[in-house]
């Protein structure tokens, strides 16, 4: 059975950074308060220009580079996202396009916050199966299009960015070792877009109410996220007989430092042992596990062999862990350049509308 192996990596984050200040012009609340109750300092805020798969294509295309894999040899695209493009189509489908990913199957999986967590299972199952060889997982979020900027409770939490991880079948042990995935319905409630879905689609009133923007109950999100993370942990590691001992490093979802804070005591772990950054994102949904992975990479603190658990929580209720073992790129066979992909994918795309014009006049004609 092949090994499924995080062989590149790539994260993409808008230039425009919202401070706490420049949000305590907006609503009622100050640097102090957030930075004590979240440990948010900043965030990132996509230009209006900017959409999840503006973001997840520079992550894609960075990731493939570091991979050292033209897109065209790419079997599968997962995009996973909490403020996807559209209802459909899928991001994914939109980044396939973009990227050149021409022989690749392309869908979008939602799982809110934990969907990095369950998309890369998803991707490491498909490889491991024998029937994948090259899968792209990536992590896009424009959340700040969902925020209400006027609800002090959520709108200091979200930033934007998108995180892309490749992963690559191979004989050699390694990579993806375990992962549990896990829901509850029940806690349904607690975090949620309640409008524009097929339950209350957008109309004037769901407008005016602002149910189109997140709804989030933050201490009943709090207390479930403390509860489940620890024992999320803990569980991937039991899978392959694993404890703590013998883990480098946790990468956590990036809600709130004091969740993480809470989730390292339950582990009984120093808190150095947790990749942070939630202070220069904020929450970026399922961009936050690869962008905190990703950075941990260029100060050299994750190094190859070591074992990393990722764990995360989010609407759904949803939550899950993994435990990889870090590899890096496959040795390579030739150089890829990506820009040249890059062209190719945007002439390949103008050609195929194109075409599509003249069958659609074409077969009017014929009918
Ligand atoms: N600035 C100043 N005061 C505020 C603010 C603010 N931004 N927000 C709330 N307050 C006030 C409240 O009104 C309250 O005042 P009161 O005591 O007079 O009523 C007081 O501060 C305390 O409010 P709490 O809600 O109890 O604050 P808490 O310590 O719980 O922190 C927070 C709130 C940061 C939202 C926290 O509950 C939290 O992080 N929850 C988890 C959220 C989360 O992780 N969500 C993402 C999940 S992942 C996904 O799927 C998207």
């Amino acid at each position: 059975m092949p090994f499924a192996h995080i062989t590149g990596w790539g994260m993409y984050v808008p230039e425009p950074v919202l401070t706490n200040d420049d949000i305590a012009k907006l609503v009622e609340t100050s640097d102090e308060w957030i930075r004590e109750r979240t440990g948010i300092r900043e965030r990132h805020i996509a230009r209006e220009t900017e959409f999840p798969s503006t973001l997840g294509v520079e992550a894609a295309i960075r990731a493939l580079k570091v991979a050292n894999l033209a897109p065209t040899e790419l079997d599968l695209i997962i995009c996973t996202s909490s403020s996807p493009e559209y209802i459909f189509p899928a991001t994914a489908c939109i980044i396939q396009d973009q990227i050149g990913a021409t022989k690749a199957g392309a869908f979008d999986l939602q799982a809110a916050c934990t969907g990095f967590v369950y998309a890369l299972n998803m991707g490491a199952q498909a490889i491991r199966s024998g029937s994948m060889k090259n899968v792209l997982v990536i992590g896009t979020e424009v959340l700040s299009r969902f925020v209400n900027w006027k609800d002090r409770n959520t709108c200091i939490l979200f930033g934007d960015g998108a995180g892309a991880f490749v992963l690559q079948a191979s004989d050699q042990p390694g990579g993806v070792m375990s992962a549990v995935m896990h829901s509850d319905g029940s806690g349904a409630d607690s975090l949620s877009v309640p409008a524009g879905g097929a339950h209350s689609p957008a109309t004037e009133a769901t407008i005016r109410e602002g149910k189109h923007f997140i709804q989030m109950d933050g201490k009943e999100v709090f207390r479930f996220a403390t509860r489940v993370m620890g024992r999320a942990v803990t569980e991937s590691l039991e899978q392959i007989q694993l404890t703590t001992n013998d883990v480098q490093w946790i990468v956590p979802h990036q809600a709130n430092y004091r969740i993480i804070e809470s989730a390292a005591k339950h582990l009984k772990m120093p808190l150095d042992k947790f990749v942070i950054n939630v202070d220069r994102y904020g929450n970026t949904s399922t961009a936050s596990i690869p962008l905190a992975t990703i950075e941990a990479l260029q100060k050299s603190q994750i190094k190859p062999n070591d074992k990393v658990v990722f764990v995360a929580f989010g609407g759904g209720l949803t939550w899950g862990a993994m435990v990889v073992e870090w590899t890096g790129p496959l040795p390579a066979k030739k150089q890829v350049h990506l820009r040249q992909y890059r062209l190719f994918a945007r002439l390949r795309s103008f050609i195929r509308r194109i075409f599509r014009h003249i069958e659609g006049f074409l077969s009017r004609k014929e009918v």
